[in-house]
């Protein structure tokens, strides 16, 4: 469907969970999130309404994300539902991969194309500290466990944090020699509650490039991504650029959070609730959100955080 703007919103990303089994310090509290109550969240069958509805408005793909998606215990039956729905055409995961050992190839069985997964740091000791919970074995081997299960593509999600990993941009970036995969570095966001960074920690996109000047770069889509790739890369450098470049005039998507809202705009604070409604009632609601997407998220640094209203880890990214 075409928004008021005339930008042809095909795109939908499903936050299934706001839980997580890790505690990045740029999306959420250290505490965890308070637990909703279930009876606020869409259920499995109100999710497929959902994309049904969606996809009769033109939706083509879907990005299923968190919280962490894969901790969602019917997440490989909401991939399989999601993906038999006519007129959708890929069903794609954003996930920081713990869980793939388990889970890569009933999700590639499901019907699950392609994976993005969250990695912003080779130091075992960075990887504890950024993510509060984690462990980098427990990524490499839920990464190795997605490389084998055989996915269309696999692309790598690094945040820019100045002082903690931008002395690793080149290590991360020759990742897409030893793979085949793309390896992206994001400007951090700067959400609602804060997190653990101030100004100086946020870092744009230019210093990527600066620490590869052999990156050349690669005309075609992207996405939301610039990209660039190394000599003899098998894979793409992404930059992505939501703060000092943002890309709102091309955006394509919406988005659905687990308690049942779409929301027009990762930064906007508009939310139109789904939850219990019928198919022509989600319809409806999705249309009047499509319609009224935002034209652009406003400004985005220290004294401009995003007005989502909410963290990321409750609207997956
Ligand atoms: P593909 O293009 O399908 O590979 O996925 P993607 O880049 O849309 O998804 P992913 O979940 O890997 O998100 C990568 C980063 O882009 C995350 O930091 C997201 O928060 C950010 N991002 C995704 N969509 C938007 C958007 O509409 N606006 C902004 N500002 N950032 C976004
Ligand atoms: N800024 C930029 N990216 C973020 N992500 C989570 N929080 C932020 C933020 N504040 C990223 C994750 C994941 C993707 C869905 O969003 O690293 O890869
Ligand atoms: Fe969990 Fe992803 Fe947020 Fe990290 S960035 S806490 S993995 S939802």
């Amino acid at each position: 469907m075409i928004d008021r703007l005339g930008r042809n919103i095909t795109y939908l990303r499903i936050s299934v969970t706001e839980l997580c089994n890790l505690r990045c310090r740029y999306c959420m509290p250290a505490e965890g999130v308070c637990k909703k109550s279930h009876a606020d969240m869409l259920t499995e069958d109100e999710m497929i309404q959902a994309v049904e509805a969606a996809a009769s408005l033109g939706i083509t793909k879907l990005r299923i994300t968190g919280g962490e998606p894969l901790v969602k215990k019917n997440i490989v039956s909401i991939c399989r539902r999601a993906a038999a729905v006519p007129g959708i055409r890929e069903v794609c995961v954003t996930t920081n991969g713990l869980l793939l050992p388990e889970l890569a190839v009933p999700l590639r069985e499901a019907g699950v194309t392609r994976l993005n997964l969250s990695l912003d740091t080779l130091s075992p000791e960075k990887y504890a500290y950024i993510t509060r919970v984690g462990r980098l074995g427990d990524f490499r081997a839920g990464f190795h466990a997605a490389l084998n299960a055989g996915f269309q593509k696999i692309k790598l999600n690094a945040v820019l944090i100045g002082g903690f990993n931008d002395d690793e941009i080149v290590p991360l970036a020759e990742l897409t020699r030893a793979y085949p995969v793309d390896m992206r570095f994001i400007e951090m966001m700067p959400m609602y509650d804060g997190g653990d960074f101030d100004s100086s920690a946020y870092i744009p996109y230019t210093k990527v490039l600066d620490a590869l000047p052999e990156a050349v770069p690669v005309p075609g889509d992207g996405g939301v991504a610039k990209l660039y790739r190394l000599p003899g890369a098998q894979g793409n450098i992404g930059l992505i650029s939501p703060v000092s470049a943002h890309f709102c005039g091309e955006c394509n998507r919406v988005r659905l959070t687990a308690d049942g809202k779409i929301k027009p705009c990762l930064h906007s604070g508009d939310e139109y609730a789904l939850k219990g409604l019928n198919f022509d009632g989600m319809r409806a609601q999705l249309e009047k959100a499509i319609w009224n997407k935002p034209a652009w998220h406003g400004d985005l640094d220290a004294l401009h955080r995003s007005q989502a209203g909410r963290n990321m880890n409750q609207i997956g990214g």
